[in-house]
């Protein structure tokens, strides 16, 4: 690590790490029990009339009782444990847990907070996959991503209003600039929505925060601690017929506004492919696997078609066709589930960086996005947003962007000062996905 900065952990008692260890992983972990106990009590499992069916209960108790274990476990501290399947990417966490544990006590509170964080998530994986018959099974897709959808819809159709009036009217340059730029700040607060975040809210509530209108855009952009649209809209308009690449957070309503922005970027001639990196496992309960990705348009369009909202259900129909003209793509890279924060794509993910060097422009989305970005370090916040970048900012980087919703402790290239005022206005902007950041970095000029 650089000197004067260490990993965040959950040891750490003043950060949202701790907080995180301590309160909000438990509570994860319970719906997860929750999810489970409820498919076990549906009709067919609560009375097994099938072999089959008894063995599924069984393994559904089994994993109850697993997830039960890990709870209790990381209330107490304990160590972590290997895991024991065979896919691929075992040797990597198995050897990362390892060169861990051999500098210090390889436990919850004390390993790194990005590690034990991304291991719950592949851990519970692990759980799923080593059974006959809940191998396919997302625990958060049912109960969590799949119910909140509903709460974004209507957020959804008025957004597709607002695309349909730019795209069919004569824009100037000026213009042109503006509905980028909103579409920018839309696709910034879809991350508010995230569900690891928002256990509990309901959906009318949602709806609120889910902006979209410029107006409303508007009084948030006092929001942005850190602003650089000026500097990434010079750089998108700099880009003809060019390759962006989104580097997916969260399913429904973030997933739509990442689609709207995408859609936006074909229709001015920016981009001529887009690539959407989506996740291989459940992942930080609302991140967006390919199956969430195709579930959310066909979900959309079985709501428009119910609605008879027909400029809704055209727009989903164009997506699906520029998926299909490979316009768009769908990309899925296990590096993106690994341990690794991002300073290690063009180590440990060389194929994948080699790959995403052929971008011109790179969009992370999401707080973990940004957390894997600056490598969960105790930065100061004052640190340039190159030195937090460390190997990311190599001469074959594409110019990239962290369009993110502040929920956790990191936050670098703020000015002098403004950390400090941000604590006097609100003592937990670091934490409460209140605030934003608009963080680009130019290629490095060699
Ligand atoms: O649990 C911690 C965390 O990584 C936070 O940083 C954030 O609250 C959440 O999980 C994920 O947020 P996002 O979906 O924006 O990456
Ligand atoms: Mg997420």
């Amino acid at each position: 690590y650089p000197p004067g900065t260490s990993p965040l952990r959950g040891a750490m008692k003043d950060t949202f790490a701790y907080s995180t260890v301590k309160e909000r992983l438990p509570v994860i972990l319970t719906k997860c029990v929750d999810t489970l106990s409820r498919e076990l009590h549906a009709r067919t499992l609560a009375a097994p009339s099938s072999p089959a069916d008894a063995e599924k209960a069984a393994e559904a108790k089994h994993i109850i009782a697993e997830i039960s274990k890990l709870v209790y476990e990381l209330q107490r501290d304990r160590p972590l444990q290997p895991l024991t399947d065979t896919e691929e990417d075992v040797g990597v966490w198995n050897a990362t847990l390892a060169s861990l544990a051999a500098k210090g006590p390889a436990t919850w509170y004390q390993l790194p907070w990005l590690f034990i964080e991304c291991y719950l998530y592949r851990k519970i994986h692990e759980l799923f996959i080593l059974t006959v018959h809940w191998k396919e099974y997302d625990i958060f897709a049912t109960q969590q991503k799949e119910t909140s959808f509903s709460g974004s819809v209507k957020s959804m159709e008025e957004l597709a209003k607002h695309l349909r009036d730019v795209q069919t009217r004569t824009l100037n340059d000026d213009e042109q600039k503006t509905v980028l730029r909103e579409f920018v700040h839309f696709c910034l607060w879809g991350n508010q929505t995230d569900l690891s975040l928002l256990q509990d809210v309901a959906h009318a509530d949602m709806h609120k925060m889910q902006q979209t209108s410029a107006a409303g855009l508007k009084q948030l952009e006092e929001k942005v601690i850190v602003n650089d649209t000026q500097a990434l809209l010079q750089e998108i308009e700099g880009i003809t017929a060019g390759r962006v690449d989104i580097i997916m957070d969260n399913a429904g309503f973030e997933l739509y506004s990442d689609l709207i922005l995408a859609d936006w970027l074909v229709h001015a001639g920016v981009a001529k492919l887009v690539v959407f990196h989506a996740k291989r496992i459940g992942w930080f309960v609302s991140d967006t696997t390919s199956r969430d990705f195709h579930w959310t348009l066909d979900a959309i369009q079985k709501h428009a078609k119910a609605i008879g909202d027909d400029n809704l259900d055209s727009r989903i129909e164009r997506w699906r066709g520029l998926l299909a003209a490979g316009t768009w793509r769908l990309q899925v890279d296990p590096f993106w589930t690994l341990p690794y924060p991002f300073w290690q794509i063009p180590t440990a993910g060389a194929e994948l960086y080699a790959d995403i060097c052929k971008s011109q422009l790179l969009i992370f989305k999401g707080d973990l996005n940004y957390r894997k970005c600056v490598y969960d370090l105790d930065w100061k916040t004052t640190t340039s947003v190159e030195d937090a970048l460390g190997g990311l900012c190599d001469a074959r980087t594409p110019p990239l962007v962290m369009l993110r919703t502040c929920k956790s402790d990191p936050a670098v290239g703020l000015r002098a000062g403004q950390a400090e005022e941000l604590d006097r206005a609100d003592p937990k902007w670091r934490v409460n996905g209140k605030w934003g950041m608009i963080q680009f970095r130019p290629r490095t000029q060699t």
